[in-house]
């Protein structure tokens, strides 16, 4: 049983409306869900009739999402047909094939992790977590721990900068390096505070956390995110049939950015036609009612060859 913070959902689906409209689900059609979490947009997708190949690299992850998609078929009298997958997303069109779905009218992507990824306090993504891990897929071999512990002063300036966009990245990678020679860093609430410390006041005062983007950099390299988003960007190209719509949630410039130019290199090639000029965001009321969902930005395109 995993120790969370008081808050009860699992995760509440970002921008679930546009994620419903943007697939455009067609009764009896399979919808590929690459990161089902909590399975909050699969029900969705579900009770609007679509059929739902569910893959999270995260066991606790489909184990929810296994919940909450037999809840949905108890409660509805639609014919319901969804599976399960435990594998990494970048390996989504060998899933397809295995799964022997057949045509694909919609993919979806909703990036990064979700909301009981990070309150669970032993799985070491946040602040306060009494690990230091990151890993999405708890088989990977190398955690935030490892990380923070093995890399030099100039390699982990560079990760920080390069995945985290972080302008005092030296200086933070130097606080660590002089941290870890009094004692090892084995928990978010110690690197928090590392962090914390070696931070300009301005940081200190700031509506971020000065260590969100130090902790962003470590979990997007445990997870090799980028590297992911990137391989499976033309598979779930490759599933889709003709028609079919792309739909990618993203939560930083850093996810955003291939999104975009993937999605702007095939309407230039005339495959594609990108339905949202501009990402859309969440409108205000889902703004109060979730403050994750601030910087979430959805893309839609469509197969058109
Ligand atoms: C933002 S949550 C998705 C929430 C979900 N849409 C819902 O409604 O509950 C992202 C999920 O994607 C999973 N994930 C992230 N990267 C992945 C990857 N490369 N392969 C498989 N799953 C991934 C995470 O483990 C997490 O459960």
């Amino acid at each position: 049983m995993s120790k969370t913070s008081p808050s009860t959902e699992y995760h509440i689906p970002v921008l679930l409306s546009e994620v419903v409209e943007g697939l455009q689900i067609e009764v009896g059609q399979w919808y590929v869900d690459g990161t089902i979490g909590g399975g909050g947009h699969a029900a969705a997708i579900l009770a609007a009739g679509g059929k739902v190949l569910g893959i999270d690299q995260d066991a606790e992850a489909l184990a929810e999402a296994e919940r909450k998609l037999q809840q949905t078929k108890n409660t509805t009298d639609q014919i319901v047909e969804y599976r399960l997958v435990q594998a990494n997303f970048r390996d989504l069109a060998e899933v397809v094939k295995t799964q022997a779905v057949g045509e694909v009218a919609g993919v979806l992507l909703d990036l990064g992790v979700s909301s009981h990824q990070l309150d669970a306090l032993e799985r070491g993504f946040s602040f306060r977590s009494d690990t230091l891990d990151m890993r999405m897929d708890a088989g990977q071999m190398v955690t935030a721990a490892d990380l923070v512990a093995r890399l030099g002063e100039a390699d982990l300036t560079r990760l920080f900068a390069d995945l985290g966009e972080e302008r005092y990245a030296r200086s933070m990678a130097r606080a660590i390096v002089r941290a870890r020679e009094q004692q090892a860093i084995t928990s978010g609430g110690q690197l928090a505070e590392i962090i914390y410390k070696a931070s300009p006041a301005a940081y200190r005062h700031g509506s971020l956390h000065p260590a969100t983007r130090i902790f962003q950099a470590l979990r997007l390299a445990v997870n090799d995110e980028i590297g992911s988003l990137e391989q499976v960007l033309p598979q779930a190209w490759s599933v889709l049939s003709k028609g079919g719509r792309l739909v990618v949630i993203s939560f930083h410039s850093l996810e955003d950015r291939p999104v975009k130019h993937f999605m702007r290199q095939l309407s230039v090639l005339g495959q594609a036609k990108v339905l949202t000029a501009r990402p859309l965001t969440a409108t205000d009321q889902e703004l109060r009612q979730n403050a994750r969902s601030r910087s979430a930005k959805l893309r839609v395109a469509e197969k058109v060859v």
